[in-house]
């Protein structure tokens, strides 16, 4: 029995959900803790292609149950199409379950995210404009609108009567937009709320019993490290808590029952939306991994930023985490360059800096000071050992692994299931370096 986070170790879309999808195969029960349809995760199975905003990416495996936990914010429209898909794909979901605690996203909180951003102008955070933020400011205002209250007609009318005539102020005296008139947004999630009743349930009661029955289970974050509210780069993170501590707040469970973290990283950085990123990459190698990485927001479209592989906010997301070892994702990406580098510090105002800076100011300051490593120049996509690797992947593998000084367990080469390097279980595997001097898997040696 082992109770693994998976979280993103960097600025989200590391590959969570191929990760999460992966290592469904040996869990009971998969939660998403936190975040909402701002998130995008795909899978890639026998050429079909899954995008999941809420649903935990263990939804294929029809014995797995999947639960979407206390701490995320629902879209109950973008939920019943995101269920409507699935469907169409002759994908059960009868083993999704819904938190009765977890938010509920208004067409005002969407409005508010959008009118936001837009008189913050060359300010704007860059939000996905799902409504996050409002969303979990109305929660922390205690001004919500819960699951449970929406699946009860007479609670949802009074609220959502409240609420809305509260909004309509903002709406029109702030932003100069139209009111919402409640009875048609009543009316709306009332019809919403008839077609996800029969999936909520008491989701940390429901998580709990499968504890005691000594089930495995996998949370799934969404976003990434650099993007948590409290620890990230903020104001340029989202709303919630996409750390490793943030599953335990989000699915209502214990830190005690978490057996593992993984933290999943891609073999470069991308980052989308405004906000500092030290080691992007303005010129022909960012547009090129953009391209080879097919580097497009999953839920918005919008190409992502791309630069190198940032060491600092590596063993930062380490620290924050308490990662036991690593999912590399997308090495393939880097295939066709004849060098890579990695950052291995800061230089920040004329000082060395092997810390990620938590002021905000302090980081948009920061400069890379990087190592060059050799490239590879050969296709690794049907790699499926680390010895089929060529030697400048895993000297580069290795590289990182010694950087941010926990083992690699999984490399992926690309979207599909299939193309993943199992270098060690990531669930029950040791604590301790992966590669040797050589850049060989120390468990082929012992
Ligand atoms: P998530 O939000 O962390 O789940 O990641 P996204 O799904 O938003 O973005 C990752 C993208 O990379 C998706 O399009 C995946 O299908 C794709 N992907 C995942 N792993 C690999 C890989 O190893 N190689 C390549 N080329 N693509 C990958
Ligand atoms: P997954 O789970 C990448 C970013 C947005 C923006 C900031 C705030 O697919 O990795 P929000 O709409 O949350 O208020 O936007 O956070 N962002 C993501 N970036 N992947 C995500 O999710 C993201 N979810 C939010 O681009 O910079
Ligand atoms: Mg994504």
């Amino acid at each position: 029995m082992a109770n693994v986070i998976v979280i993103g170790a960097q600025w989200g879309d590391e590959g969570k959900g191929k990760i999460t999808d992966l290592l469904s195969r040996s869990a009971d029960v998969v939660v998403r803790p936190q975040g909402g349809v701002n998130a995008g995760h795909t899978i890639v199975v026998q050429g079909q292609t899954f995008k999941l905003h809420l649903i935990p990416s263990g939804i294929l495996y029809p014995e797995t149950e999947c639960v979407i936990g206390s701490g995320t914010v629902i879209d109950p429209k973008v939920l019943l199409e995101e269920l409507g898909q699935l469907h169409s794909l002759n994908v059960s979901t009868d083993n999704l379950f819904i938190s009765q605690t977890a938010h509920v996203t208004m067409p005002y909180h969407r409005l508010l995210d959008q009118a936001s951003e837009q008189r913050r102008g060359e300010k704007k955070i860059g939000t996905t404009g799902r409504g996050i933020g409002p969303t979990y400011a109305d929660k922390s205002e205690r001004t919500g609108i819960r699951v449970v209250d929406l699946i009860n007609p007479k609670e949802l009318q009074e609220k959502l009567e409240w609420t809305i005539n509260y909004k309509n102020v903002i709406l029109e005296k702030l932003y100069n937009l139209a009111p919402l008139d409640p009875k048609v947004v009543i009316e709306e999630y009332i019809g919403y709320a008839e077609q996800l009743k029969p999936y909520v349930v008491d989701s940390s009661l429901k998580i709990y019993e499968a504890i005691k029955q000594k089930k495995n289970i996998l949370f799934e974050g969404a976003q990434g490290t650099l993007l948590d509210l409290d620890h990230g780069t903020y104001p340029y993170v989202t709303s919630s808590n996409p750390i490793a501590g943030g599953a335990c707040v989000g699915s209502g469970i214990g830190p005690t029952v978490v057996d593992r973290v993984i933290g999943v990283a891609k073999a470069y950085t991308t980052r989308v939306g405004e906000g500092p990123f030290p080691t992007e990459l303005h010129g022909e190698i960012g547009e090129q991994l953009c391209d080879r990485g097919a580097e497009f927001g999953t839920t918005t479209g919008r190409r992502r930023r791309c630069g190198w592989f940032d060491g600092v906010i590596g063993r930062y997301a380490v620290r924050v985490n308490g990662l036991d070892c690593l999912a590399i994702t997308k090495l393939d990406v880097l295939d066709e360059l004849s060098e890579i580098k990695i950052c291995v510090a800061y230089e920040l105002d004329g000082h060395t800096c092997d810390n990620f800076p938590g002021n905000a100011s302090e980081f948009a300051r920061c400069t890379p000071i990087y190592e060059t490593l050799p490239g590879w120049q050969k296709s690794t996509k049907d790699c499926r050992s680390l010895e089929d690797l060529p030697q400048e992947a895993r000297d580069y593998l290795k590289f990182l692994a010694e950087l941010m000084e926990v083992p690699i367990a999984i490399v992926s080469l690309g979207a599909s299931r299939d193309q993943t390097i199992i270098v060690e279980d990531p669930i029950h595997g040791p604590k301790r370096a992966l590669l040797d001097e050589n850049g060989d898997p120390l468990s082929n040696k012992q």
